[in-house]
């Protein structure tokens, strides 16, 4: 039997609902969503406009209008940048990001002149919201941070960056694509101005879903213009929400998946979800440690970190160890940089890279287990 550790990367299995709702969708109604005056295309309206509210109400924002649909995290963080930030701004961010946000802001500074500050982090991922403060200067227009390291797995400090950013009148990006779904995420007591999102990991819905939450009233610049199905004589990109940000015809049978699988989230609890993920890192981290020539990275400390584990064996090559896993033990692991080299130059292995497990709410201990044995069984075979 496979055994799946890749949820970082993306959630599997999802639940059920979510392809029978899709299926039902595509087979039974099959219409597009904010174009048609039918029953049909009424009611896919409705169902898009239900994962907005479910979305508002997850994240604790007042407007599901301004909860707008994009393909994935990385086109939310790319819209958020792109449509906000003009020359000689500057930005401060973590040293933890993923190449959505760096690479879109490195392309920025080159191409628009903005600014950019990294906060620095320790070995294992911990930012000091003093730090993001010193960063801060009076041109710095947005503070943009990873809610969780897909890396090292560590929790930023959202919270207190957020009151920090409100306090001194700056925008707050947040990238939630490692925290949505088994880290509470609250756009108001957090003071979130932005909250990124992907619909396919711990949200456990389906890829080609993800959204930013526009909880401002910043103007952004749209990415990309077109039909929004409703004042069409307008020349120009309506100017309110979501239309502002959405054109083209919309992932209606994704959306609805995200839907089904809110509403599974909800039926569950995330609490729940995240007690079961907790247990399941410290029985792993556990586990790990017994295994000869282990480099662990990371705080090591489940209730720091969302379930994501990187790891070395000492002398070998992470995408050897994670090949023999797969072919021998049919377990799937990721290894290599996580497109985020930024978090391996903290912990010296932007060179090498590591192993990663992602760790999901259907995964047991016995997947652990499995794990483990292939790890010693690969150290058998190749000492
Ligand atoms: C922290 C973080 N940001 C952004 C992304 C990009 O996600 P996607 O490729 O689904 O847009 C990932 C995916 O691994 C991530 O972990």
């Amino acid at each position: 039997m496979d055994t799946y550790l890749d949820n970082a990367a993306t959630s599997f299995p999802k639940p059920l609902a979510v392809p029978e709702v899709i299926y039902d969708y595509i087979v039974n109604n099959g219409a597009t969503s904010g174009c048609g005056s039918y029953e049909k295309a009424i009611l896919a309206d409705g169902l898009v406009y239900q994962t907005r509210k479910k979305l508002a109400k997850l994240f604790n924002h007042h407007d599901p209008k301004t909860v707008v649909f994009t393909s994935s995290v990385t086109e939310s963080l790319n819209l958020a940048l792109q449509g906000i930030l003009k020359p000689g701004d500057h930005v401060v961010t973590s040293s933890l990001e993923h190449n959505a946000v760096w690479r879109c802001l490195k392309t920025l500074e080159r191409d628009r002149g903005i600014n950019i500050s990294v906060v620095p982090a320790t070995a294992t991922g911990e930012t000091a919201v003093k730090d993001v403060a010193a960063a801060i200067t009076p041109d710095t227009k947005m503070i943009v941070f990873t809610h969780a390291s897909n890396v090292l797995g560590t929790i930023q400090p959202i919270g207190e960056i957020g009151a920090l950013a409100r306090k001194k009148d700056i925008l707050f990006l947040v990238d939630a694509a490692q925290t949505a779904g088994v880290v509470p995420i609250d756009i108001q007591a957090q003071n979130i101005d932005l909250l990124a999102f992907t619909g396919h990991k711990s949200l456990l819905g389906p890829m080609g879903t993800g959204g930013l939450i526009v909880n401002c009233a910043t103007d952004i610049h749209p990415l990309i213009s077109g039909g929004t199905g409703g004042d069409s004589a307008y020349e120009y990109q309506p100017d309110y929400y979501p239309n502002h940000l959405e054109a083209g015809t919309m992932n209606v049978s994704g959306i609805i998946g995200l839907g089904a699988a809110l509403d599974f989230l909800e039926a569950e609890g995330l609490d729940t979800i995240r007690h079961k993920e907790d247990n399941l890192m410290n029985y792993a981290l556990e586990a790990l440690r017994d295994v000869s020539g282990i480099e662990l990275y990371g705080p090591q400390d489940s209730s720091k970190t969302v379930g994501v584990i990187a790891f070395n064996l000492q002398g070998h090559v992470p995408e050897e160890i994670a090949f023999y896993l797969d072919q021998k033990c049919q377990v799937m692991i990721r290894s290599g940089l996580h497109c985020a080299p930024s978090a391996h130059r903290l912990i010296g292995t932007v060179n090498r890279g590591t192993c990663r497990i992602g760790i999901g709410y259907f995964n047991e201990k016995t997947d652990i287990d499995t794990l483990i044995n292939g790890l010693k069984s690969y150290l058998k075979e190749n000492n």
